[in-house]
């Protein structure tokens, strides 16, 4: 069966003809008479309006249905006369694929929390809400690589398998194939990982950053898209074990054009959003979060306002706000503080520039006061860091003197350290928390709501 969606039913100009869908029951109602059906095959919210009336050869097959079958359904295009939407079906044909019982599907009509739905995240995309978050997301995915490939960037794979932590954060996943029962040892007792699969200790990518500095190395502006992975153990509603990010990396570029092309970025993935996907994004801002769509205009309409590390920390001791985490120079910026520099202070996304070298990672341009780095955090409202990143450290004697004040092996980053010895050039990028973004797009207040199947702490079923 040559089946259309339901979207482009709802797009045609005028009513009329043959049409054929297939999909989900959401509702039934009926009668003696007539039995009406919401049927949804994941092209929009709505769904569409299945009219069967008494004396259609497959009434009695449409009584059967309830919440949850999977139906196709042929019929006639017609003006709906509710008024609720544009057209409906009236049908002639209908076959069942799959029946649901009601006593029993976890989906029915009325209303189930978000927490209930995360244990069923396998029938959670059925319902309105994460039928939208889905589609946002996946407009917003594609969005991105329209915007880099205009610009020329090149898309580069990088491995989800490394042997390098490229944050130095130690936050890693190892991967292994020795039995954990009796791994191999050496005679000091440690783990002899010489015997493992690829000869060394791996470990599942916390950032594909180091990779695509190679690449940025010679084809100029280069970005990855991909998932990544930090067992950190925090249980908080913007972190997950698994997320996806978006890396961008420039030649010959310096912080002041990271920070240019993160706003550009952002304001185009928002943008397109709502251009895309309007009837998705009024249904999530009645929803959940009325400001919304002020929100997100009100981004596309501001200039991000840009200050330093130094200067957050004034502005945060002047508040005199009595933060949990009392502000001084020198600490990391906590949730508190990053909340209060961009909801109450500017109002506003924030970029903040030039943090204390010792709270960054070891790749971030040193400045010449020898304690700040040129690295560049962007804050948003509700979210806080969605986007994290820095011009990195060219000069080679620079960078290893970091990395030994840090413990780190120079051995293991032998082909990173490469890049500064043959043709090192000034560059810079970011990387960009894809599911703090769909958080932010969406209005989901848990990231655990806006990722198919959530990886955290203590959790990683379906
Ligand atoms: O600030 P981060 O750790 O920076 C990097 O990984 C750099 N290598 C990026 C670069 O310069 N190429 O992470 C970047 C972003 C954060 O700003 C945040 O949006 C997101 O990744 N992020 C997380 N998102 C969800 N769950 C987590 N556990 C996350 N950790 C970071
Ligand atoms: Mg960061």
């Amino acid at each position: 069966m040559k089946r259309q969606r339901i979207s482009d039913l709802l797009a045609r100009p005028e009513a009329g003809g043959d049409v054929d869908i297939a999909g989900w029951v959401r509702t039934k109602r009926d009668s003696k008479e007539i039995v009406f059906l919401n049927v949804n095959d994941g092209s929009n919210l709505a769904g569409i309006q299945v009219v069967v009336p008494r004396d259609a050869a497959c009434f009695e097959d449409a009584r059967k249905l309830t919440t949850g079958a999977s139906v196709a359904v042929s019929g006639r295009l017609v003006d709906s006369p509710g008024g609720k939407q544009r057209f409906e079906i009236l049908a002639s044909g209908l076959r069942i694929y799959g029946l649901a019982d009601p006593a029993t599907y976890p989906i029915q009509k009325k209303k189930i929390t978000l927490e209930y739905l995360r244990e069923v995240a396998h029938l959670r995309p059925r319902t309105n809400t994460f039928g939208a978050v889905f589609r946002v997301r996946n407009t917003a995915a594609d969005a991105v690589h329209r915007f880099f490939q205009e610009r020329g960037f090149v898309w580069i794979h990088t491995p989800i398998i490394t042997s390098a932590d490229a944050e130095g954060a130690g936050e890693l996943f190892r991967v292994t194939v020795l039995d954990p029962a009796s791994p191999p040892r050496m005679d000091d007792g440690r783990v002899d990982y010489r015997e493992d699969f690829f000869g060394r200790e791996t470990y599942l990518t916390v950032s594909g950053q180091l990779a695509v500095e190679n690449f940025c190395s010679a084809l100029g502006n280069v970005y990855t898209f991909g998932p990544t992975f930090r067992a950190e153990n925090s249980n908080t509603t913007r972190h997950l074990a698994e997320f996806w990010m978006i890396e961008p990396e420039m030649a010959f570029a310096d912080i002041h054009d990271d920070m240019d092309l993160a706003e550009e970025f952002l304001k185009y993935i928002i943008a397109v959003v709502l251009r895309d996907r309007a009837e998705d994004m009024s249904f999530l801002a009645e929803r959940y979060d009325p400001e919304l769509l002020p929100r997100l205009e009100h981004i596309l309409a501001s200039t991000f306002a840009r200050i330093t590390y130094t200067e957050a920390v004034e502005i945060l001791e002047r508040s005199g706000r009595p933060f949990q985490f009392p502000v001084r120079w020198g600490m990391d910026l906590q949730t508190e503080h990053e909340r209060y520099l961009c909801e109450e202070h500017f109002m506003g996304p924030v970029i903040v520039t030039d943090y204390p070298m010792e709270i960054k990672a070891f790749y971030m341009k040193q400045n010449d006061d020898g304690k700040t780095v040129r690295a560049m955090d962007i804050l948003f409202p509700g979210v806080g860091e969605i986007v994290g990143g820095s011009q990195r450290e060219d000069d080679l004697e620079k960078l290893v003197s970091r990395m030994r004040a840090l413990g780190m092996r120079e051995e293991t980053y032998w082909w990173y350290l490469d890049l500064r010895r043959y043709g090192t050039h000034p560059h810079c990028g970011f990387g960009l928390g894809f599911e703090r973004l769909v958080q932010f797009l969406t209005g989901m207040s848990n990231i655990r709501d806006v990722i198919p199947f959530p990886r955290t702490p203590k959790n990683a079923d379906f």
